[in-house]
């Protein structure tokens, strides 16, 4: 293929079935039948982890297409008719407004893109997360493409020995720096390590500058002044020949770590991988769950998906990731199970602090 191609991951919950723990068959369908035939794509798929709804969306129109974002949002308010009609959980949830104004990007729903020259053959692995938030991908990136300890290649492999450029967002500030690794790793874990505030948001090969990583970054919270939902996010990464292998990929998944966004998006929980038959989050509306599809690129068209986390070599990060779940659940309110008081999206604060004004008594005076 002789012009670049673009992958589009664009995503939104438009209606949970059942509360927030999934998707109705029906939302695949409505998405599958907006997205069918339609001009602009060379392939698509649709699918979902827990209540978001996922397409996957292979072009030649570049990143930031009002083409492409417009036909999402056109899909998303199509499944929010059929939500509606089915009474499906807070229908149309993550769109903030009303209108469409060209670019998809602070309206609501998530986007990974990422814009590249197809290789001889070309596989991917996109990332889909529920009840989390973008940082969520902090820990496994830095794991993929800056430790040694995950990532074989970066020692042996000629090809990766020089290392990645890691561009990292800062949420709150509106802003973004860009850290090489290995040498200013040390530097860049004073950022990454606060998920919270700042995201890895990609990811380039340093000697080829090639991307190889792209995530999500939207904070539906902070988007819209106010909870409106959560920010579950997605990632594109691309593998093999001279960036991390498929396992090498996977690998951080094996370990779950903790993070934000299990019930009420106010809970700390471990992020467990499963396949999708596993997607739906239960206990807890959680825990988290993580799910990886394989696709081989081939003229645009995706070949997959093969979902990897439905192997039995995860079967012990699950029964981990349950075991840590067990520990958190019994701490209750108390953190750090129930998150800082600057990071719930639920908080009676304001309203329990006017109420008891009066009985605080200054120890100062
Ligand atoms: C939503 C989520 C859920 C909800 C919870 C309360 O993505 O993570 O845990 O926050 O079910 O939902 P509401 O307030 O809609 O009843
Ligand atoms: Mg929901
Ligand atoms: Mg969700």
């Amino acid at each position: 293929m002789e012009k670049e191609l673009t992958l589009s991951v664009i995503k939104a919950d438009v209606g949970g079935f059942v509360g927030h723990s999934g998707v109705h068959p029906d939302l695949l369908d409505t998405a599958k039948a907006m997205l069918h035939g339609r001009r602009e794509l060379i392939d698509y798929h649709v699918t979902h982890v827990g209540d978001d709804l996922n397409l996957i969306m292979t072009h030649q129109l570049g990143r930031n297409s009002g083409e492409i974002h417009k036909l999402a949002w056109d899909t998303f308010i199509a499944c929010t008719d059929t939500a509606r009609k089915l009474k499906l959980y807070g229908a149309g949830q993550d769109l903030l407004t009303d209108a469409f104004s060209g670019n998809i990007k602070g309206l609501g729903p998530g986007v990974a893109e990422m814009q590249f020259k197809e290789r001889k053959s070309e596989p991917v692995i996109i990332f889909m997360a529920d009840k989390t938030e973008p940082g969520a991908w902090n820990l496994p990136l830095y794991k993929i493409f800056a430790d040694p300890f995950n990532t074989i290649g970066l020692v042996i492999d000629p090809n990766m020995h020089d290392g990645f450029l890691f561009e990292v967002r800062d949420l709150i500030k509106n802003r973004k720096v860009t850290f090489a690794a290995p040498e200013e790793i040390y530097d860049m874990l004073v950022f990454i390590g606060a998920p919270g505030r700042y995201c890895i948001k990609r990811v380039f090969h340093k000697k080829t500058g090639e991307i190889a990583a792209s995530s999500s970054t939207q904070r539906l919270n902070i988007m819209a002044g106010r909870y409106v939902g959560k920010d579950d996010p997605v990632l594109i990464v691309r593998c093999q020949s001279g960036l991390p292998a498929v396992g090498e990929v996977l690998e951080p998944f094996a370990n779950p770590h903790l993070v934000s966004g299990w019930m009420r998006g106010s809970h700390s929980g471990p992020l467990m991988p499963v396949g999708l038959g596993q997607c739906a989050p239960t206990r807890f509306d959680g825990p988290p769950r993580v799910v990886a599809l394989g696709f081989q690129v081939a003229e645009g068209k995706l070949h997959g998906p093969q979902d990897f986390f439905a192997d039995v070599a995860f079967d012990r990060a699950r029964a981990k990731a349950n075991q840590m779940a067990d520990y958190l659940r019994r701490l209750g309110p108390f953190e750090p199970h129930r998150l800082h008081l600057d990071e719930m999206e639920y908080t009676t604060l304001p309203q329990v602090s006017k109420k008891l004004k009066e009985r605080f008594v200054d120890l100062r005076k």
